[in-house]
């Protein structure tokens, strides 16, 4: 399977004695910080997580480059079904441990999937689509949902993307929970 799984389980309450070294700055690092700032403005003072979830969605495929759909697909019982979203209509709901979406949500794990061909069981919404992001959005263990990134370049998506993502989507979930206060 030509996916990475990002496993990024932190171990909550420990601690380190070791000092944390600085983040290293790189242009792609600066756009998402800059990014969670602009979010954070549109989330101000509004708590319908659908309106706060179609802002999102907008924010993120305007503004990262070669991101053909980017949006929400949210777990309704043991379905992703589609949530707002940017880009061309697409499948509307996902079983659970189906395609990258049902696979990221199963395994509560971001997914990067450097070529879609080489990925079993990836759902073609768009045949131009040819790598693609999952994201996992939590409340605590339990997973609320995936955001989903789709690029028609191949290995758009790395590492950095991941990072950037994931830090987005927490700040959307914490805010929706009044832990951004
Ligand atoms: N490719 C996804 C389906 C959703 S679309 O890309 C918008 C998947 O395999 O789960």
């Amino acid at each position: 399977m030509s996916a990475k799984v990002a496993k990024k389980k932190t171990s909550a309450g420990k601690r380190s004695s070791k000092k944390k070294a600085p983040k290293k700055r790189t242009p792609k690092g600066d756009s998402y910080a800059n990014l969670v700032v602009q979010l954070r403005s549109l989330l101000k003072g509004e708590y319908d997580f659908i309106a706060n979830a179609a802002n999102f969605s907008s924010l993120v495929y305007n503004a990262l480059p070669d991101v053909n759909w980017a949006g929400f697909y949210l777990l309704r019982d043991d379905e992703l079904v589609l949530g707002p979203f940017q880009g061309k209509p697409a499948c509307v709901r996902i079983p659970l441990g189906k395609g990258v979406c049902g696979f990221a949500a199963k395994q509560c794990e971001t997914v990067l999937v450097p070529n879609v061909t080489e990925f079993p069981g990836h759902i073609a919404c768009d045949p131009a689509s040819k790598s693609e992001i999952v994201i996992p959005l939590f409340d605590g263990e339990r997973v609320l949902g995936v955001l989903d990134l789709d690029s028609t370049s191949l290995a758009r998506f790395d590492d950095q993307d991941a990072e950037g993502l994931n830090e987005l989507v927490t700040v959307l979930v914490a805010h929706e929970e009044g832990l951004d206060e």
